[in-house]
This record gives C-alpha cells, structure tokens and sequence, in this order.
C-alpha cells in the first residue's frame, strides 16, 4: 500500500499528521472506498486521487481519514464556564454575542452551545453560531440535527424534554433537535488551514476542541495565528482538556483550565 503517499496526502489537505503507527487505520478506512469503486489496489485508488478530476474523490478521503468521535456536553465544564459567561456578556446593554465552533464534527458540540445560549439568552436571543468542519459527510449530517440516543446521555435530564424529540417507529432509539435550534446554527464547512480566507471575525467565542491534537507544532502555530485575529480583544479560544497550546507568540493567555483570553491584536507578520 502507498501508506506515505496517503499519510502525506491527509497532511497537505487537511494538517492531519498520522504517524507510521496509524498505518492499519488508514489502511481500513480507505478499503471501504476501495469496495465501493470495486478497486482492487490501493495504487488505483491513489491514481483516482491524483487525477486533476478527481477533486470530489480527494474530498471522500479526506472525510475517511478525518477521526469525527464527539458527543453532547463533552468536557462539560466549558458549557459551565459558557453559560456563566454569556450571561455576565450580555448584562453589557444585551449586546450580540458570536460564537463558532470551529471543528464541530457531526454537531453536538454546536447543539451544546446552542442549549446554554438558548438557556441563558432565550432561544432567540441576540446570539449567533458558527459551526464549521473540513469533513462535508459530518456538517450533512449536522443539518438534520438528528442522533442517536446514545450520544445525548450526558445532556443534564431537564434540558431533554425542551430541546430534544424523542424518534418513534423507523426513528426509534434516536433523537432530533427542536426545528428552533436547528435553525439557530450555520454548518458550513472550512479547512482550518485556509480559515484566513473566512471573512467572518469579531468572535467572542471560539471553541477548537479535540483538533489540535491532530496537528503538529507548525500547523498548531498556523491555524491559531489564522484564528486570532477572529477573536475580540477579550475574547475567548477554547481547547480540549488533552491539548496544550506552547507558543508563546500567539496573544493569548490562559485564564481556566483549557480557556485562553486573547488579549492583544495580533499581527501574523511580526
Ligand atoms: C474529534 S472531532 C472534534 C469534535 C468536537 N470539536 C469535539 O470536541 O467533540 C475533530 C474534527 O476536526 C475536524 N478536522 C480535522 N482537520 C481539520 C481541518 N484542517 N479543518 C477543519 N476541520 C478539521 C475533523 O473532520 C473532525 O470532525
């Protein structure tokens, strides 16, 4: 198998940086689109790949090769911290409040967000979120805000009955999102490593949680000196509880456990 062709390939689309020992896992992820195309060599589907049409098949593989695992309220004291925060935001004359969730996988991390700002702001309160995702099959599947069960078990019991409809008959064992909140959230999709080209700025929030830890040290340095400048002065750049971010360059300044305040303008050319 061209394992290094494929390595290098999902790190000069997407930042991801697998090491050698992922090798069994790409191997399995891309055999399922071997079977579909009836491929029989992993060298065929790597000639697919390169072939100047072959934009939509390189975009297959990419959403194979990115890992998409998240569920609701994950690392829930950020979600705390959030609805504390927007409420103390928000005694400022009830100004808009910006969020995004920039690697949101197939949206429960974004659904979250929208269940405290729903809570803390009303569900059409002066707030606007962002969710974005270089994986076109989870940002799909985000707009239809439905799931299974499973991954909802650790939203707290009294927000169930409020945001949450429980699927019967073929949707049994699932659950989809109030048609208010769904409308409340732009998907979209954005490879963090072009997001300098996303217009949208002024954020007071931006969760990047469980992505950095794909990344290696140049990528970490050049998606956040993309986001920062995203971010108010003030503001805030969430990550997870198993990511560190050691450049001391970037303007931000941890202020909890994983939260950091951006804190200064900055200027990616300096
Ligand atoms: C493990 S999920 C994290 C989901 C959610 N943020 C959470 O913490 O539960 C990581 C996501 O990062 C996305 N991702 C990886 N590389 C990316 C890139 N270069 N640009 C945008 N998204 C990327 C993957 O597609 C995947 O959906």
């Amino acid at each position: 198998m061209e394992f290094e062709q494929f390595r290098h390939f999902i790190f000069s689309e997407a930042g991801i940086d697998m090491p050698p020992s992922k090798r069994a896992l790409i191997q399995s992820r891309l055999a399922v689109r071997l079977r579909e195309l009836e491929l029989n060599s992993f060298s065929a589907y790597w000639q697919k790949l390169q072939h100047p049409s072959g934009a939509a098949e390189r975009q297959k593989a990419i959403n194979l090769l990115s890992t998409n695992e998240t569920y609701f309220f994950r690392e829930p004291d950020h979600f705390t911290w959030l609805q504390q925060h927007v409420i103390e935001l928000s005694k400022h004359g009830n100004r808009h409040i910006k969020i995004w969730s920039a690697a949101c996988s197939t949206g429960e991390e974004a659904y979250t967000i929208a269940i405290v700002l729903a809570e803390a702001l009303g569900i059409n309160g002066n707030w606007q979120l962002f969710a974005s995702d270089i994986n076109t099959r989870v940002t799909a599947f985000a707009k239809r805000g439905v799931y299974p069960l499973e991954r909802a078990k650790k939203t707290p019991p009294h927000l169930w009955q409020k945001y949450f409809l429980r699927g019967r008959d073929e949707y049994s064992g699932q659950v989809r999102m109030v048609p208010q909140l769904i409308k409340r959230i732009n998907f979209f999709n954005l490879n963090l490593l072009q997001s300098d080209a996303y217009q949208q700025s002024g954020f007071d929030i931006i969760f990047l949680r469980n992505v950095l830890i794909y990344f290696n040290e140049e990528t970490k340095l050049k998606v956040l000196g993309n986001l920062c400048p995203k971010i108010i002065n003030g503001g805030h750049l969430l990550i997870s509880h198993a990511e560190t971010i050691r450049n001391k360059e970037l303007p931000l300044f941890m202020d909890g456990p994983s939260r950091y305040c951006v804190n200064q303008p900055f200027n990616p050319h300096r």
